[in-house]
């Protein structure tokens, strides 16, 4: 397997469209990084740039030592699968996933042994020999993947391989490339829009927004300690809530304030915010850390304008003058419709923001 690096790496198409804006990050030997970020942020334009079918306006891409700038797409050793599969209709399963060996003329038997050894990882051995219109959306998102695997790739490429499927078998999918990837020992790199299938098959992850790269950390770090607002909002469901404070340096310990209400920071902050009284500063706090009932100081009395029952738990829609944001309560005390609810933060878990730049200051 192998490595990967992207320095300053820039893409600009047709001269003004900037898609990709000097991306610098490094894939290490056998991890499952993924890119995610909203649409059009510039995910398939990087994967087609490690992949040579898109060129790379400035920087430099490298596989383990080598720049791979200006080698062409099939000397790169790269295995990549499309979203869309792009499977050959009138091959079946066996030729389609032979079809890449055949070009690059394998003898038959090696053929034959690498085709069986993948449609067995991915359990479609018996439907080698039909033709992708009758399989099921899931069986031709494995023959797609088998295409990949037989090649024996230094780098896998993955482009929203499971954005066609339904919920379930995403889940199931999801699952199988992750333990395809221990199995593999392989070097992936998936792109995907949906947070929770980053957060759940990646060891590395890359956020991007707008063509560039946000914070490149861990599920774990990305969802406790977001570099910015943007992936404060991005990660997790439902987002963060945003609140828009002043900052009041009266005694030892900074506050809060915001309409008529005033939450205590602890003491990360202590040295971050002392002599900024007055100033501005946005609080991020996720919805399961805002509770049910009085906690002293930090509590804050709200309207309930919606209720969302999910099974486990539920979701509870608030409002005070001027904010608005989401609770997460057990389906115990659910309380009614337009209900006065009064709920605490557990400011151990807040974040704050640069309110311009929307920067982390709990770094
Ligand atoms: N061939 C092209 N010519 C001009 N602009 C392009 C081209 N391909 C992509 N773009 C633009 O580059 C930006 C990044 O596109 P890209 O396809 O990389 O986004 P993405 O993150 O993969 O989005 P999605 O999640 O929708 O697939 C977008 O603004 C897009 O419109
Ligand atoms: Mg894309």
């Amino acid at each position: 397997m192998a490595q990967v690096t992207l320095k300053d790496v820039t893409k600009i198409y047709d001269g003004d469209v900037l898609a990709v804006e000097q991306v610098d990050f490094h894939i290490p030997d056998e991890s499952f990084t993924v890119l995610v970020g909203p649409s059009g942020c510039g995910k398939s334009t990087i994967l087609r740039m490690i992949a040579g079918l898109e060129e790379i306006t400035e920087g430099d891409i490298y596989i383990d030592d080598q720049r791979i700038n200006d080698i062409p797409p099939k000397d790169r050793d790269i295995a990549m699968v499309f979203q869309n599969y792009a499977l050959y209709p009138h091959m079946t399963v066996y030729k389609n996933m032979a079809f890449g060996l055949k070009l690059r003329k394998y003898p038959k038997r090696e053929i034959d042994q690498r085709v069986n050894e993948a449609a067995e990882i991915l359990s479609i051995s018996h439907l080698l020999n039909r033709k992708p219109k009758h399989l099921s959306g899931g069986e031709r998102q494995r023959v797609a993947v088998g295409r990949a695997i037989v090649r024996h790739p230094k780098v896998f490429l993955f482009d929203e391989p499971l954005s066609n499927l339904d919920a379930k078998l995403r889940v199931q999918m999801r699952m199988e490339i992750s333990r395809l990837h221990d199995r593999l020992n392989a070097t992936i790199v998936y792109v995907t829009h949906d947070q929770v299938e980053a957060m759940t098959m990646g060891d590395q992850i890359v956020v991007l927004n707008e063509g560039k790269i946000q914070q490149i950390a861990d599920p774990g770090t990305l969802y406790h300690k977001p570099a910015n607002q943007f992936v404060g909002g991005f990660i997790g469901t439902p987002p963060m809530n945003f609140i828009e404070t002043q900052i009041v340096n009266n005694g030892s310990t900074p506050t809060l304030q915001f309409e008529n209400f005033e939450v205590v920071l602890d003491t990360r902050f202590q040295s971050t915010l002392s002599g900024l009284s007055g100033d501005l500063v946005t609080l991020g706090i996720r919805p399961e850390d805002i509770h049910i009932g009085l906690n002293g100081q930090n509590s804050v009395e709200t309207q309930v304008e919606l209720v969302e029952p999910l099974g486990n738990h539920a979701l509870l829609y608030l409002r005070t003058e001027k904010n608005n944001f989401v609770a997460q309560s057990d389906l115990l005390n659910v309380p009614q419709h337009n209900a006065l609810l009064t709920v605490s933060f557990n400011m151990d878990k807040a974040q704050l923001f640069h309110p311009e730049t929307g920067d982390s200051l709990c770094l």
